[in-house]
């Protein structure tokens, strides 16, 4: 065996860094094998029954639940940086119609940095600033551009309604139902943080090489996109208006077993049991169905789960409802467009992000792996002519 042989690291245990650890964090903890998520300590289940949204902001970013005046100022605050640059607005107008919304969102964070009078300053009192800031604007590229594509103007924010609830506002223009505002709120509450997920560890990684917050979060976004993270609620959705009846939720699945297809919204890299966000989502869905009547998303979930949880293959390999399968149906109840969801899952995570940015600052060292080579070692050059 040569020198370079031999100095080869242990091979990664099966890729994808599972069960790796990469960086000591204070902001939440899960534990996967007994469906267990706290966000600074607090059981998501009590936050998801007691708090609120802005509230849960205040928590990830500072380590501890505000007082009164402290959530006051901090709504203060955040509430003031929802308007978004109008250079901003100008370009979402001249987008493609057609464009991927999350792509959408990754052009205008990247682009909100050359507004944003901190952008390069990485001092703990400018990433509070920018952290607020992307909070507010996030939720504002996303109602902007859902209603020019739709060929409507996009409705200034409002100062008098908490987050969840000037989204709906900036969406529709129409005061909006407080059922339906509770629902987002919880939904944005409990999807707000996730300790080192793909796109957390992407912001971190990002971070790491002490770049500015906005590089970190269009980072963060670019990894959320895809379908083996947040897009998979997208996907959860499309697979539930193909099954479309409760009466073809068990042909369905037999015929996307059948065929060795992926069934979205179930399974979890971490979490081995369901997921501890996807009980106070359900419930959260069901207060909607009752009040609306319209059962049909829910029952075809609710039918899917108890047919997958039967399946030997899905109990033997561990696989439950992950967050995605019951946020697909219920952004559906809410309006939100299939092809916007993963952007409603950035504007929660956004919090999750920019605290993890923040924290790797605190205490930054560059993260930089090593790979396991596999390929050949002191290949002879050739000229050209001799190739092939
Ligand atoms: N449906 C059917 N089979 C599945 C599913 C699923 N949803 N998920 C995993 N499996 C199977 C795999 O085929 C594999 O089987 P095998 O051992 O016979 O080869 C086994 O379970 C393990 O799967 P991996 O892909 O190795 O597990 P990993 O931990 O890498 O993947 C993941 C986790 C990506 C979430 C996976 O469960 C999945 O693709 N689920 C569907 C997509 C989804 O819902 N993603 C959202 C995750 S939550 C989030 O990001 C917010």
């Amino acid at each position: 065996m040569s020198n370079t042989q031999a100095s080869k690291p242990a091979p990664s245990k099966g890729g994808g860094l599972a069960g790796m650890v990469v960086a000591d964090s204070g902001i939440s903890f899960v534990d996967g094998a007994e469906g267990i998520l706290e966000y600074c300590g607090y059981d998501i289940r009590d936050l998801a029954a007691k708090s609120h949204f802005e509230e849960v902001a205040f928590l990830l970013w500072n380590g501890h639940l505000p007082t009164t005046q402290e959530l006051e100022s901090m709504k203060r605050q955040s509430r003031a940086c929802r308007f978004l640059p109008p250079e901003v607005i100008a370009a979402l107008r001249v987008l493609p119609r057609n464009a991927e919304p999350m792509a959408v969102m990754r052009t205008s964070v990247s682009m909100l940095a050359h507004y944003d009078p901190e952008s390069e300053e990485n001092t703990p009192i400018a990433h509070q600033h920018k952290a607020c800031r992307l909070l507010g604007q996030i939720s504002g590229v996303l109602a902007a551009f859902e209603r020019i594509r739709r060929g409507e103007e996009p409705v200034k924010p409002r100062m008098d309604l908490d987050h969840a609830a000037n989204f709906l506002w900036m969406l529709t223009g129409d005061d909006p139902d407080p059922l339906s505002a509770k629902a987002l709120d919880q939904y944005l509450l409990l999807l707000a943080e996730h300790e080192l997920n793909a796109s957390t560890f992407s912001a971190r990684v990002t971070a790491s090489t002490e770049s500015d917050l906005h590089s970190a979060i269009t980072s963060a976004v670019g990894t959320l996109k895809g379908p083996l993270h947040g897009a998979a609620v997208q996907e959860a959705m499309v697979q539930f208006l193909e099954i479309c009846t409760v009466a073809n939720v068990e042909p369905w699945f037999r015929q996307v077993r059948a065929e060795g297809r992926r069934v979205m919204g179930m399974g979890h890299r971490v979490y081995k049991v369901r997921d501890p966000r996807a009980a106070p989502l359900m419930a959260n869905l069901e207060r909607m169905v009752e009040a609306t009547g319209e059962r049909q998303w829910f029952d075809i979930a609710r039918t899917l789960e108890t047919i997958a949880m039967r399946e030997p293959y899905f109990r033997e390999r561990n696989l439950s409802a992950n967050v995605d399968f019951y946020s697909a149906p219920l952004l559906y109840s809410l309006g939100i467009p299939v092809d916007a969801f993963t952007c409603m899952f950035a504007m929660s995570r956004i919090v999750g992000w920019t605290a993890h940015v923040y924290e790797q600052q605190a205490n930054n060292r560059l993260i930089r792996p090593v790979a396991n080579f596999i390929g050949e070692h002191q290949v002879p050059w050739t000229p050209i002519e001799e190739r092939g």
